[in-house]
């Protein structure tokens, strides 16, 4: 079955909202640096990855079902923060934006009775789950850290760690 109009809509958007996450969390890395928090920007650049790697899941879906991919333009992204917890807490609102757009992609699939787009788009719900996981947590932990300069050299020495395990895990 090819794929639908609405669908096929719908998935191009999905790839810009993709890329659109992959240009944040680089922007956001790309200011990390700047202000010497070299962990966060590391776990944050391999968050960018991960974002490329779900914009180009999708790409690829759009072509295996004979679709065509329409490039989208990607909204330039913010480049300062006034804090991490600022920048986190901006990160995890767009993954929750993310994950109403995957529901209504969802629907889409529902209304279209697109039963291959619905066993494709499982896998990014269950990613949804954990993406808003983890930065609802680095969100609420940079909330208690406040301004103390030690616990925030602390939690950018554990962002850095944990980011060399995340990458291993979207390498799967
Ligand atoms: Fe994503
Ligand atoms: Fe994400």
């Amino acid at each position: 079955m090819a794929l639908s109009q609405p669908m096929q809509d719908a998935l191009n958007a999905q790839i810009r909202e993709e890329f659109t996450a992959f240009y944040l969390y680089l922007s956001m890395s790309a200011h990390c640096e700047a202000v010497n928090f070299p962990g966060f920007a590391q776990w944050l650049r391999a968050q960018a990855t991960e974002e490329q790697g779900h914009a180009l899941k999708i790409f690829d879906y759009v072509q295996d079902r004979g679709g065509q991919v329409a490039l989208q333009a990607i909204p330039q992204p913010a480049h300062q923060w006034k804090s991490l917890l600022e920048l986190f807490e901006q990160a995890r609102d767009h993954e929750r934006k993310v994950t109403a757009s995957i529901n209504r992609l969802y629907e889409v699939a529902a209304a279209e009775k697109d039963y291959a787009s619905h066993a494709f788009l499982e896998w990014f719900l269950t990613e949804q789950i954990e993406e808003e996981k983890t930065s609802t947590q680095l969100a609420d932990t940079l909330r208690m850290a406040g301004d103390h300069p030690g616990a925030l050299l602390m939690l950018d020495r554990e962002a850095g760690a944990r980011s060399g395990a995340g990458e291993e895990e979207s390498a799967e």
